[in-house]
């Protein structure tokens, strides 16, 4: 098939605003939007600046605009998004400053992520064998273990676009991960990261995270159980 693919572009050492730059390429329908980028890159344009890694939907790189809604480039099948002869778009996610092309600083995305210490806390001796869980118990905190920090969630989100303090969904993602890890000891404190400014209260039900998220994970659903666990913490 024939396609154009539609790349909001940006040098800041000679732009001064992003501008559309079109290319005409030639593609499977199987082909995914990835292997059309990578072709504007190796063959029609090296300065084409954009991240990915693993290219099998793992490392979170490659998260973009993928006409008009934030996707994995390396996900998004073209027959699910483009015609014969019709035209795609590619732009960066959102609420994150462009350093050039597709490729954003993530810096704040993580700031926010290392807010809520994403790591297990127990300062309780081990116990010879495992931390045993149940299997429910290991089943309320799958969805976190699940995300691969791709920001498809935080980047779609309209409260994190007018107000970048916002922690934002990915963050309270993790935050409940740890929060239902019932081997974890720091419940309290990330309740109380939670609770903060900055924290679940900023959340006004969007919806836009879940419908983002390349991993399937109610994110909704943990924000609005993060915000119960602060209520009752709280009471
Ligand atoms: S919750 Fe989903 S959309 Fe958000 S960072 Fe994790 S994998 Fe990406
Ligand atoms: S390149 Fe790793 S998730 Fe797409």
């Amino acid at each position: 098939m024939h396609i154009n693919v539609k790349i909001l572009r940006f040098d800041p050492e000679k732009d001064k605003k992003q501008h559309w730059e079109t290319y005409n390429v030639e593609a499977e329908p199987s082909d995914r939007v990835l292997d059309v980028i990578n072709h504007v890159k190796w063959y029609l344009d090296p300065t084409l600046t954009f991240r990915r890694s693993c290219a099998h939907g793992i490392c979170g790189s490659d998260a973009m605009l993928i006409n008009g809604r934030n996707r994995l480039a390396c996900k998004t099948l073209l027959k699910d998004v483009v015609k014969e002869g019709g035209t795609i778009s590619a732009e960066p996610i959102r609420g994150l400053k462009v350093e050039k092309d597709l490729l954003v600083d993530m810096e704040p995305f993580f700031d926010a992520y290392r807010m809520i210490m994403p790591y297990f806390i127990n300062e309780n001796a081990a116990p010879a064998a495992e931390r045993i869980q149940s299997p429910e118990e290991a089943e309320r905190m799958d969805h976190g273990s699940n995300c691969i920090l791709c920001a498809c969630c935080t980047t779609s989100c309209p409260i994190f676009w007018v107000n970048g303090s916002y922690i934002g969904p990915a963050a309270i993602v993790q935050a409940h991960r740890f929060i239902y890890d019932t081997r974890d000891a720091a419940t309290e404190q990330r309740l109380n990261i939670m609770n903060q400014n900055t924290g679940v209260w900023r959340c006004r039900t969007a919806y836009n995270c879940t419908e983002a998220c390349p991993r399937d994970i109610p994110i909704t659903q943990l924000i609005e159980e993060v915000k119960r666990a602060v209520m009752y913490q709280q009471s």
